[in-house]
Parts: structure tokens; sequence; C-alpha cells
């Protein structure tokens, strides 16, 4: 690590006190009441008063006919890439997953809980590159992976850190191509996007929709998820799946695999103190992205780009990239990394570790994942159809997750600008 403190660049600068996080839970009171309720009532399992009210409740917001409350995000995505599956190619023997010897379309630049489901399945993952303006799938790639894999029939989009993707054109090509989108919105529950004049919240996008309630979500459960459909006959299975397939009879009775993926009524007690606020949570981001946005305009950066006529994301994640002119040298290798400090210039891993040297907590982009060790046989499919023009290895080369809590006052944002500044000093 640069010593930032003898650092000329950095006089005055004081460290913070207490830690700004990237983007921690912020709990208001009301979630002990229903997790108290939960205890009080003895209904600390997998059903309860707080489950029920938070399923009617997401259903309500997002728009969409029936939720289902799930242990986490993945379980969500597993379940619904399963299902998305089965609707495809049937039910798979026990020791085999629905997926076997099957490809899949997905989000590259995103978390690996969107795309693991598809190997969990035992099926293939095509990687499709990310466009720049709202560093999601891009149409493009996508339509030419089509046209070199024009079986494919299951579709993972994901909108990172909370911004739509370009639905309207992903839908069309998927449509086109008689394939069914899984909706992974973990990172945007309530953000929205403008479907034929109509605007219509992420997680009721695709035909089998996600959303997380993890820790550093916009809002939390501590943990969980949710899977979202129109579809009574697929809210069934899901629940029925996610409590070990059980079928009704008198004893423990299986046709299909199972799994212990339902939601804990305590668990949901939290989730149900925390929807009141989530409108809230969103315009305390949005302030956040906003600030940043003014803030760096005299920097050779530019934050996180979104499509201001068509989406209104949830700004969970404020990002910048820094322009290719005024990029420093950095070396990333697989765990280490090098930079030099170069006068007028800076770079991501420059920027985070001085953040982090004065106690505020930035992240790379996620890497991609046909960048990912595990993923590196897999095929990655660009717009250019040339592998060299790989748009999310340069967003990941370029850009950083900017500290993006929501208790960040806005003078400790002044203070994570000002430190910005000066390493391009
Ligand atoms: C894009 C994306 N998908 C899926 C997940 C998984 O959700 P969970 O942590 O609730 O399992 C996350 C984050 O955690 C995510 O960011």
């Amino acid at each position: 690590m640069n010593s930032f403190f003898s650092d000329k660049r950095f006089e005055g600068i004081k460290p913070f006190e207490k830690k700004v996080w990237l983007a921690s839970p912020t709990m208001h009171g009301e979630e002990q009441r229903w997790v108290d309720d939960a205890i009080q009532t003895n209904w600390v399992s997998t059903i309860g008063a707080n489950i029920n009210e938070i399923e009617e409740k997401m259903a309500e917001y997002i728009g969409c006919g029936y939720a289902v409350a799930l242990a986490s995000g993945t379980s969500a995505l597993h379940l619904a890439t399963k299902l998305a599956a089965e609707h495809f190619y049937g039910q798979a023997p026990a020791n085999e997953g629905t997926l076997t010897g099957r490809r899949v379309f997905c989000s590259d630049c995103t978390f690996d809980a969107s795309v693991n489901p598809v190997a969990y399945e035992d099926g293939e993952a095509v990687f499709i590159d990310t466009e720049y303006d709202t560093w999601n799938m891009d149409p493009v790639a996508l339509e030419r992976a089509f046209e070199t894999y024009p079986d494919v029939k299951l579709v993972v989009i994901a909108h990172l850190y909370g911004t739509p993707g370009k639905i309207a054109e992903l839908k069309s090509i998927c449509e086109k191509n008689g394939a069914l989108i899984v909706e992974d919105a973990a990172e945007s529950l309530g953000a929205k996007y403008k479907l034929e004049g109509k605007w219509v919240e992420t997680g009721a996008l695709g035909q089998y929709n996600c959303i997380s309630f993890n820790g550093n979500k916009i809002i939390t459960g501590s943990s969980g998820g949710m899977f979202l459909t129109d579809s009574k006959e697929d809210s069934e299975k899901i629940r029925k799946w996610s409590t070990q397939s059980r079928e009704a009879a008198p004893w423990y009775q299986h046709r299909e695999i199972g799994y212990n993926y339902r939601m804990s009524n305590i668990i949901a007690g939290v989730v149900r103190g925390q929807i009141p606020y989530l409108d809230e949570h969103i315009a305390q981001k949005k302030a956040i992205w906003e600030r940043y946005e003014r803030g760096l305009s005299d920097l050779p950066v530019k934050m996180n780009p979104w499509d201001r006529e068509s989406s209104c994301p949830n700004f969970w994640l404020s990002c910048c990239i820094i322009d290719d002119e005024a990029m420093a040298p950095m070396f990333r290798g697989d765990q280490d990394y090098s930079y030099k400090s170069v006068s007028g210039k800076s770079s991501p891993q420059e920027i985070l570790e001085a953040l982090a040297a004065f106690n505020a907590e930035g992240r790379p982009i996620w890497k991609p994942m046909h960048l990912q060790p595990l993923y590196k046989r897999h095929a990655f499919v660009t717009a250019e159809g040339d592998q060299m023009a790989d748009v999310g290895a340069d967003i990941f080369r370029r850009g950083l997750c900017l500290p993006s809590d929501n208790k960040m006052t806005a003078e400790q944002q002044d203070r994570i600008i000002d430190i910005i500044h000066r390493c391009f000093a």
C-alpha cells in the first residue's frame, strides 16, 4: 500500500473516524417489531404472517401476480433457472441437471450468483458482452449469439448496480428467437423501465424473475430473496421445490428433487420492517449519485450511465469510469495488482487504495464472468464478434464502485470527492 499520509497530494485530509461503507444495511426499528411478533407468536419457521405479508406487499409493489419468499437471491435464481429449463426440456432424472447438454446466454458483467445456477443444473453459460450505455447485456452481441447458437432458449439478464439494461431490444430479440428471460433484479429492486410507453418494475420484465434481500441491497432482510411471477402454477411449483418437494401424501413422498430454500418468518419480519423504506432508500441513493456527478464533473471520469428516457434506476451503487487518456498504468493479476501514480491521471486501484487509507469502502467493478478462472473455457460473444473488442473487460479495467452507503452524510461524500480529486493531482 502507498503511504497516503506522507503523500503531499493528500495533505490535510483526515481519515473518517467511522468507516464509510460501500452499501450497508439500514435498520429503522420497525424490523424489531415484526421479528418480535414472530417470536412471541411462536411462528419462527417457514410459515407465518410476516412471510404472507411480504409476499403480498412485494407482488403489489412490483406489479406481478405472485411472489415467493426464499432464503436468498441465489436460491431464487436457481429455482427460476431450473423452472425455465423444465419449461423447455422437461424434468431431468434425479441424478442429472435440467440443463444437461444445453447452453444458456448470460449477462457477463454481473455477480457470479446470476450465472452459477446454469452450472448447478449442468448447463453451459455462454457470456454475452456488455454495452457502454447502461453497462448491461449488449443486444447486438445477443443477436450475434443467436446466430451462432440458434438452439438456445434461455437468457439470464441482470441489471447491473440497479440500472435497467436495454430491455426492449433484449426482449424483442428473445421473442424473435423463441427464448425466455430469467431476470436477475437482485441489485435493482425499485428500478423501472418504460416498455411500450408503460413503466414496469424490474422483477416483472422477464418470464422468471428474482430479487434479493442480501445485507448490502437497497432493502434487506439480513438475507433472503424472492421469485416473482404472474403464473399461479409457477409460484406453486417454486413454493413446493423450496420446501423439499413434498407431495400431498400422509408420508414423505417425492416425485421431484427438493430444496430447503424457503425464507423463515423471522427474516421475513426484517423485510416487512424494511419495505416501507424502499422508496426513501432509492431517493437517498439517487441524491448520492447526483452529488458524485456534480462533484466529479471537472475530472476525466464519467458516472455509471443510464437511459434517462426509458429507465429509472434505483441507484444502488454509484460508480465511475476513468477516461482512457487519464488512466495511469495499472496491472491486475489473478489476485494482486500494482499501479503507478502519474500527475493528472489515476487508476481504479489507486483511488480504491486512497479511499481505504482514509477509511472509506469502494470496490472494483464486478469482474466479468468470461474473465473468471471458473468460466474460462466458456464461450464469450461480443458485438463485433471479435474477442479483442471486450467492453466488459474495459469497464472492469477503468471503472470502480464508489462508497454509496445511504447513511453517508453530504460532508463525508464531499471528503470522498476531494480524495478522488487528489488522486488525479
Ligand atoms: C446480480 C446479483 N445476483 C444475485 C445475487 C445473489 O443474491 P443473494 O446474495 O441474495 O443470494 C446478488 C447479490 O448478492 C447479485 O448482486
